[in-house]
């Protein structure tokens, strides 16, 4: 399997440690170890079309910053004449256009190649043609960890309970706004949680994306797409966010013995990102930046997981799942 990685930032590091990491189990499972034969990041590439060494393509962009000596230009064409198997795309998210992950894994499904992204955007807004092309070209196309990040919650429904109906998902699925929340259950003000979450690096020094709820909204919507069949994007969700809950709010909410949590919901009728009263003890009344889900399935009745929903390496696992399903189905394994 030859495979190429768009974005070499966090994650895409993360895939690298963790393919070094289980060298010995996938060669031992597959014969043979994947190879990584293209890495990019936003400026410079680096090919190997018998494998990168992985450990130097981690070193040499810690060290310089960069993945490769040789700039290009466009990251789709640079696909084209590429020879590779399988995308993992972990370009930054773009909500809004679907950014350059959306025109790579455009390009990858229309050349006939296997894709796995944590890529939200494109599946935010172009979910229903992305996997009508990969269906089309004959291309698996895997998405874990675009929600949950290493909790997993899309492939739990598609295999463990594929032949549950679900009829809800209610989530907290940003650990940015959790870990402000419980902050403020403390006693802290909102822009006080909200700045040391910045600090500690749970904040982007924009957080509209989280704070606002379009990330959680984002992950609804993949929800919605991938388990309920629905047909929406992330314009669809009806989003509130945490940015206006005022201290007082917080301290009735814990008068009442509540907490509130910004919480995802997907349903035959509902698609939903708004803050809400959680009793305290409550599953979803969970502190921290732990993500969570409640899945509510006719015969399993309810369902809890929860995990970490960020980090590089947690994050990689979710793709090296979706990496070892692709494999077991490509080369016939149980
Ligand atoms: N971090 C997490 O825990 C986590 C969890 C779940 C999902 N995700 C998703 O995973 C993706 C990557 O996240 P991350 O944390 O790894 O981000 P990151 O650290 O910012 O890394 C993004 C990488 O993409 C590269 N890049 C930017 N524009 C590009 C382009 N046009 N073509 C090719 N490469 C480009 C960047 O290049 P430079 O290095 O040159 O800047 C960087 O290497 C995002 O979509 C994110 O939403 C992340």
């Amino acid at each position: 399997m030859k495979i190429a990685v768009s974005g070499f930032g966090t994650v895409g590091q993360g895939v690298a440690e963790v393919l070094l990491r289980r060298r010995d189990f996938l060669t031992g499972r597959y014969g043979e170890m994947p190879q990584i034969v293209l890495a990019m990041d936003s400026r410079t590439y680096a090919a190997d079309p018998e494998g990168l060494d992985l450990q130097a393509l981690i070193d040499r962009k810690k060290e310089t910053g960069s993945v490769g000596k040789t700039g290009y230009s466009d990251s789709a064409e640079l696909l084209s004449r590429t020879d590779y198997d399988m995308l993992i795309e972990v370009t930054p998210t773009d909500i809004k256009t679907g950014g350059a992950g959306l025109k790579n894994i455009t390009r990858a499904l229309e050349s006939g190649k296997d894709v796995i992204t944590v890529n939200k955007g494109p599946l935010a807004l172009r979910f229903c043609e992305l996997i009508g092309l990969a269906r089309k070209n004959g291309c698996k196309f895997r998405f874990e960890g675009t929600v949950g990040g290493a909790m997993p919650i899309i492939n739990l429904c598609h295999e463990n309970l594929v032949g549950e109906h679900i009829r809800s998902i209610r989530g907290i699925f940003n650990g940015t706004c959790n870990y402000i929340l419980s902050k403020m259950d403390k006693g802290q003000p909102y822009e006080q949680a909200l700045k040391e979450a910045q600090q500690l690096g749970y904040a982007e020094t924009d957080p509209t994306n989280d704070v606002e709820g379009y990330d959680t909204a984002a992950k609804v919507t993949i929800l919605a797409n991938s388990v309920f069949h629905k047909k929406v994007t992330v314009n669809d969700v009806k989003i509130t966010g945490i940015s206006k809950i005022t201290a007082e709010a917080v301290a009735q909410a814990a008068s009442h013995n509540m907490v509130i949590r910004l919480i995802g919901e997907v349903s035959e009728t509902k698609l939903e990102v708004s803050p809400r009263l959680i009793p305290v003890g409550h599953p979803l009344s969970i502190s921290g930046t732990l993500n969570i889900a409640q899945i509510e399935a006719d015969l399993a009745g309810p369902i809890t997981i929860t995990g970490r929903g960020a980090g590089k390496i947690e994050t990689a696992s979710a793709i090296l799942s979706d990496l070892i399903a692709i494999l077991d189905e490509r080369r016939g394994h149980a």
